[in-house]
């Protein structure tokens, strides 16, 4: 992909996100349950990582920050989105919390050469960026040693059904490419490290896929980064197939839910 190409499907991502922040808010429970235990993993390193702030790399409209402050209520937490109505968003909703900051920002751009934070915590946010294993590894490299570098997101193994019906249809699947686990563990472990992970299937029920599509746009994620999309015809194609071929009332979507732990040794 061309420099103008990667440009101009930042900028989809960025008015995608920064559009929908009340339906973020409203609809994205998959999301919300993932911030919940993206913070219940970090309950036990509470008062384990060393002195400084705290950055959230893709705050949307702050599931994590929210866990964030009752952590820390007096720590300095900055909070960077690149979608300015998500940072509007929480400006408002955080408005009494004085030890919060928010900035709109991209979180793949101006990354400390130096160790500044304690805590470097991103929930399901880094499949949206365009290198997530080389922009994690930098961020590693900004955290303090001693602190903690604590992520989700959905890795490549999300929507299998979704990839069958494609297959069997002989039309492309437009899924985006989301991160390997493998070689974002691999990468991570260069260097002063201790990698720790967690993944299983989270299930999402729809009465048909045209919904799961709905759903994804209308929460702000459905930017195709790379690709064709499927014409008016392919799409229908795929939700017929899909929902015939569902059992019961409603069409499973299966995501695959990676938790990354990494604790930044001493050098
Ligand atoms: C799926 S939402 C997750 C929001 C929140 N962390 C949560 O757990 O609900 C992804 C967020 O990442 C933001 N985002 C995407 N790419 C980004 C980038 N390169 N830098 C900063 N934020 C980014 C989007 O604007 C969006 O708010």
């Amino acid at each position: 992909m061309s420099e103008s190409e990667m440009r101009a499907v930042k900028k989809e991502i960025t008015s995608g996100f920064s559009e929908s922040a009340v339906h973020y808010e409203k609809y994205a429970d998959l999301q919300k349950q993932m911030a919940d235990r993206l913070i219940a993993s970090l309950e036990p390193w509470t008062a384990i990582i060393p002195e400084g702030p705290i950055i959230e790399l893709g705050c949307g409209t702050g599931f994590v920050t929210e866990g964030l402050l009752e952590l820390y209520p007096d720590r300095k937490i900055e909070c960077v989105d690149i979608a300015p109505g998500m940072i509007d968003y929480c400006q408002q909703k955080f408005a009494d919390n004085d030890n919060v900051t928010f900035q709109v920002k991209d979180a793949e751009e101006l990354i400390p050469d130096q160790p500044e934070y304690a805590l470097t915590i991103s929930g399901f946010t880094p499949h949206w960026f365009q290198n997530p294993a080389i922009t994690l590894k930098k961020w590693l490299e900004a955290t303090k040693p001693g602190g903690l570098l604590l992520t989700s997101f959905p890795g490549s193994e999300s929507f299998p059904q979704w990839r069958e019906y494609c297959q069997q249809l002989g039309i492309p699947y437009t899924g985006n490419i989301l991160p390997d686990v493998e070689e974002m563990v691999i990468k991570m472990s260069l260097g002063p490290a201790q990698v720790d992970y967690y993944e299983d299937t989270i299930y999402q029920s729809f009465e048909s896929a045209r919904n799961f599509f709905e759903y994804l746009k209308k929460i702000g994620a459905g930017t195709q980064t790379e690709g064709r999309g499927l014409t008016k015809r392919e799409m229908n194609l795929l939700i017929n197939e899909w929902d015939a071929s569902s059992t019961g009332d409603t069409v499973k979507v299966s995501w695959h839910g990676v938790f990354l732990a990494v604790k930044r040794d001493y050098d």
